[in-house]
């Protein structure tokens, strides 16, 4: 019986399909994901791998699985995995685009609002004793349906962004890959990014784009964590370069709680839940699912991360 190595137990029923078409299906049973020596010996052993965002599925870990015929990435971004190697060793890799879109943006705007409304510190404050009274100039924000949003990464989830954003009132500018981002930067209340981590990307937010940015300004990063350079944004926070952060991913990924970034004033951190819903989380599962069961019977993946690998067809 063929086996499929799932790194994390999911939520729903999916994972009943793989075993109903007859495959053995391994899960890993932690709520961690499984440490590099695992992952290695039991993808070994797989004809199939569903992935996390979490597993590094790289060139080493592909040549070495000689029995891998497809991986299924549980997330939109692979970063996490080397697609030129899977191209190279003929394995198609699927992924989830689509589903995690309007969850994403949802919580793109509800971090929005929380690091321009406050509502994390009024929540503190309220838990501190701090609610003494009404009082005129207790925790000011700022407006979300007058500020002006830059949205760096214009692809689906950017413009879901966009289309909420609008029916507030904000004013959107859009930056794309490749474009100057020195006017985006400087005119925006809020710099929402939407980008893929490549190596183009990366640290795509530092310290010269940090200053760029108004002084009452807020930076929201729901895509990958280092798009953004890390010290350059406590710095940032510190210093008075920008109003403050939200942050829904980060350099490092899971960032701990001793970590120096979590000391910068005006931050709010949550820990990847963009696409964290049933419906969504559900819908990933079912696409992981396809693109498995299609990459494993030799059929072209539905949603496959690189389509050069059926160029020979
Ligand atoms: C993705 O799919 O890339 C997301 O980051 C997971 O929520």
């Amino acid at each position: 019986m063929a086996r499929v190595f799932v790194t994390r137990g999911l939520a729903g029923v999916a994972l009943g399909r793989l075993r109903d078409e007859g495959y053995e299906v391994e899960i890993w049973p932690s709520r961690l994901p499984p440490p590099r020596a695992e992952l290695l010996k039991r993808t070994q052993e797989a004809a199939g791998l569903l992935a996390m965002l979490t597993d590094t599925v790289d060139s080493e870990l592909l040549e070495a699985c000689t029995e891998l015929e497809a991986v299924a990435n549980f997330a939109v971004g692979t970063d996490n995995v080397d697609l030129e190697a899977a191209t190279r060793c003929g394995i198609p890799v699927g992924h989830t685009p689509g589903v995690l879109t309007e969850s994403t943006a949802d919580l793109t705007v509800a971090l929005i609002l929380a690091v321009m409304r406050r509502i994390a510190d009024g929540a503190e404050a309220v838990l501190g004793g701090e609610w003494l009274t009404w009082e005129p100039a207790f925790l000011l924000g700022r407006d979300l349906h007058r500020a002006s949003v830059g949205i760096v990464g214009p692809g689906r989830i950017g413009r879901a962004v966009a289309r909420r954003l609008e029916a507030f009132g904000a004013t959107i500018v859009e930056g794309g890959r490749g474009d100057d981002l020195g006017p985006l930067l400087a005119d925006s209340d809020v710099v929402t990014l939407h980008c893929p981590l490549t190596e183009e990307t990366r640290h795509l937010i530092g310290e010269e784009e940090l200053q760029a940015m108004k002084s009452t300004a807020y930076l929201v990063n729901t895509a990958r964590g280092p798009l953004v350079h890390t010290q350059s944004l406590k710095r940032a926070l510190e210093d008075g370069w920008i109003a403050g952060a939200a942050l829904d991913v980060t350099d490092p990924e899971p960032i701990s709680k001793e970590h120096p970034l979590l000391e910068a004033p005006h931050l709010l951190v949550v820990p990847h839940i963009g696409s964290a819903t049933h419906e969504t989380r559900g819908a990933m599962a079912e696409m992981s699912v396809d693109n498995l069961l299609a990459g494993l019977s030799g059929e072209r993946m539905p949603h496959c991360a690189n389509p050069e690998v059926y160029d020979d067809d």
